[in-house]
């Protein structure tokens, strides 16, 4: 997708090294940044400066590449695998990518291993690329419905950044819509600021402008009064892990949204690539669910007034703060889940139709 006009994909591949955006500075600095070794792909998923479930599975991919171009010896790839996947706990992509390229690389020698990772590397985010299209073709056809009935724009309200920037191109949740407004659907979007890191304001809002789609961004507790004016035709969030029986843990706050939603008869759709999907985890409760630096809480980042980036305290130096980073909306509460093979009920029955 576009910033300033220039077509981007979120991380790619350039000579030894792997470039990202560092998304620690949107909205207000455009940043290209290299990544040379393995530890520069895990400092990158810890302190965010690539996010979101999809994006952080190709970081961890291209993170075993640098890790082969370092040191190609099975005991480095292992160790340096083993860590990437400790990078961030929540989102299921991280070990599928790790273990998809693990598995690529075994009994391949050391003349064909940086070849193979590379390719493999490139083979994932391609494909994400093309679920997240396929994920896009999908929705639309729900946007469609609405707006045949409705004859006006299409009130969509979002949480986080599910867009192009959490994955390597065109979003999960965003796919849709950016489908939509490219059929010259009229649509608007609901972005909740999403605290506290404000994915929503800072990265949802900006990729929406950058594509010229209607938005504004409304504080995280708005959605439940638009919900009850009318204001809201559908809901479309994304996900960092979706268990099997249609459980769907995302970004905080997630699930309230949901539970409005469904007060309101406001249809709640999740938007995912399969590999968000985990197979193995039976009971939500056994989701690691991340907690992170109060210090995400107490401190908000901005401009001043000489264009520098400044982080200030907002709450007393004294209190304590606590953050959670994912919650987790049950399938009960889920119209649908979107995915590249079509749209499925949140449910076992529904993702086995899907996913044989
Ligand atoms: O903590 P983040 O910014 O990585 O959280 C991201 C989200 O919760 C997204 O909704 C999720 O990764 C969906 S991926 C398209």
């Amino acid at each position: 997708m576009k910033i300033k006009g220039k077509e981007y994909r979120t991380i790619w591949h350039e000579g030894k090294t792997v470039r990202i955006i560092d998304q620690t500075k949107l909205p207000h600095q455009f940043i290209i940044k290299e990544l040379n070794t393995v530890k520069d792909a895990i400092n990158a998923i810890k302190i965010m400066e690539v996010r979101g479930a999809p994006l952080i599975g190709g970081t961890a991919a291209y993170g075993i590449v640098l890790a082969v171009n370092e040191n190609n010896s099975f005991e480095f790839i292992k160790k340096s695998a083993e860590e990437l996947i400790k990078s961030r706990p929540t989102a299921i992509n991280l070990k599928w990518a790790v273990n998809r390229m693990m598995k690529k690389l075994q009994g391949i020698n050391s003349d064909e291993i940086l070849d193979v990772s590379l390719n493999e590397a490139k083979e994932i985010c391609d494909e994400d690329e093309k679920f997240c299209e396929n994920i896009g073709i999908n929705g639309l056809k729900i946007i469609e419905e609405i707006y045949s009935k409705k004859k006006d724009i299409v009130n969509i309200l979002t949480h986080c950044n599910a867009g192009w920037l959490a994955t390597i191109n065109w979003g999960t949740a965003t796919s849709p819509i950016y489908h939509a407004h490219k059929k010259g659907i009229p649509v608007h979007v609901w972005v909740d600021e999403t605290r506290p890191r404000n994915q929503g304001a800072n990265l949802t809002s900006y990729e929406l402008n950058e594509e010229e789609v209607p938005n504004t961004i409304i504080a995280d507790n708005t959605g439940g009064i638009l919900m009850q004016r009318g204001e809201v035709d559908i809901c479309i969030v994304g996900t960092d892990r979706t268990l099997s029986n249609g459980d769907v843990c995302n970004k905080i706050g997630t699930y309230l949204k949901a539970l409005a939603a469904h007060d309101n008869n406001v249809p709640f759709y999740v938007a995912l690539p399969s590999s968000t999907i985990d197979w193995d985890i039976k009971d939500a409760k056994d989701i690691p669910i991340e907690e992170r630096n109060s210090e995400e809480l107490s401190h908000v980042e901005g401009i001043d007034e000489n264009n520098k980036i400044k982080k200030v305290l907002i709450y007393p130096a004294k209190s304590k703060a606590m953050n959670l980073a994912f919650d987790v909306t049950p399938a009960k509460y889920v119209t649908g889940l979107i995915t590249e093979r079509g749209i499925s009920e949140a449910s076992s029955e529904g993702l086995k139709k899907l996913f044989k």
